[in-house]
């Protein structure tokens, strides 16, 4: 199994974020998690095109963008040229889920849709073939640094069966991913219940001092080990 860790740069130093992203990639991490908040789908104010165009030259690694705004579809193509590579949304903010998934992948970025802990996984069953991801929210969307809500795991199993049964019809990979309260000490628990790639804001950008160069490095490092073991 690969895995793959996702440093949310919502934890980052937004003073120093092009420093930021290029450090957390050198010391490990697969994806940037980017995440995208309007204040009217959740209670917070975040980043939107204009941040993701400026940090695309600070990385080759896939931007991961995350949204939490509604509606959804106006801003598709604006993060499509800002240099997004996956583009994730709630299935409550959209009107027409499969429209927007076609408009995700039509704008050449890979598509997914992200769960709250008290939404269906029905959401998905229609729509597998336009799926490239699947995100489970495991804390309430809209603040960074919250913990993990156990009844996800259960939920990451029910899940992976879903994938689990696609895959083997169709041949088409779908990724896992789990988002909120991802640490060293439960990450292992998480991949077991299914999950292949795991976002981590405040475990990774609220790791080591400052002044520590390897801290990136070694909260990434004990990620993976935790997953090896
Ligand atoms: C929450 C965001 C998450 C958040 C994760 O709405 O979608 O990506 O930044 O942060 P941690 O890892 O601190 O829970
Ligand atoms: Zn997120």
């Amino acid at each position: 199994m690969t895995f793959r860790i996702a440093p949310s740069i919502l934890s980052a130093n937004f003073a120093k974020l092009g420093e930021e992203v290029a450090n957390v990639i050198a010391s490990g991490a697969d994806w940037i998690h980017f995440d995208v908040m309007d204040n009217h789908y959740v209670p917070n104010l975040t980043i939107g095109p204009l941040v993701c165009e400026a940090i695309r030259p600070c990385t080759t690694a896939p931007i991961d963008v995350h949204l939490m705004v509604k509606p959804v579809d106006r801003i598709v193509p604006d993060f499509a040229k800002a240099g997004a590579n996956i583009i994730t949304f709630h299935p409550e903010a959209s009107e027409h889920i499969d429209r927007t998934l076609g408009l995700i992948r039509d704008s050449g970025c890979q598509a997914g849709l992200v769960f709250n802990p008290a939404t269906p996984l029905m959401w998905m069953d229609h729509v597998m073939d336009k799926l490239d991801v699947v995100l489970l929210m495991s804390v309430n969307p809209g603040f960074g640094g919250q913990s993990f809500i156990p009844g996800t795991l259960d939920k990451l199993r029910e899940a992976r069966a879903k994938i689990d049964a696609y895959e083997q019809k169709s041949g088409r990979r779908i990724l896992l991913e789990v988002d909120g309260g991802v640490k060293a000490d439960n990450i292992a628990e998480i991949a077991r219940a299914g999950a292949d790639t795991f976002v981590a804001g405040s475990a990774v950008f609220g790791a080591g001092k400052d002044s520590d160069p390897q801290r990136y490095n070694s909260v990434i490092g004990k990620l993976r080990d935790a997953l090896a073991a």
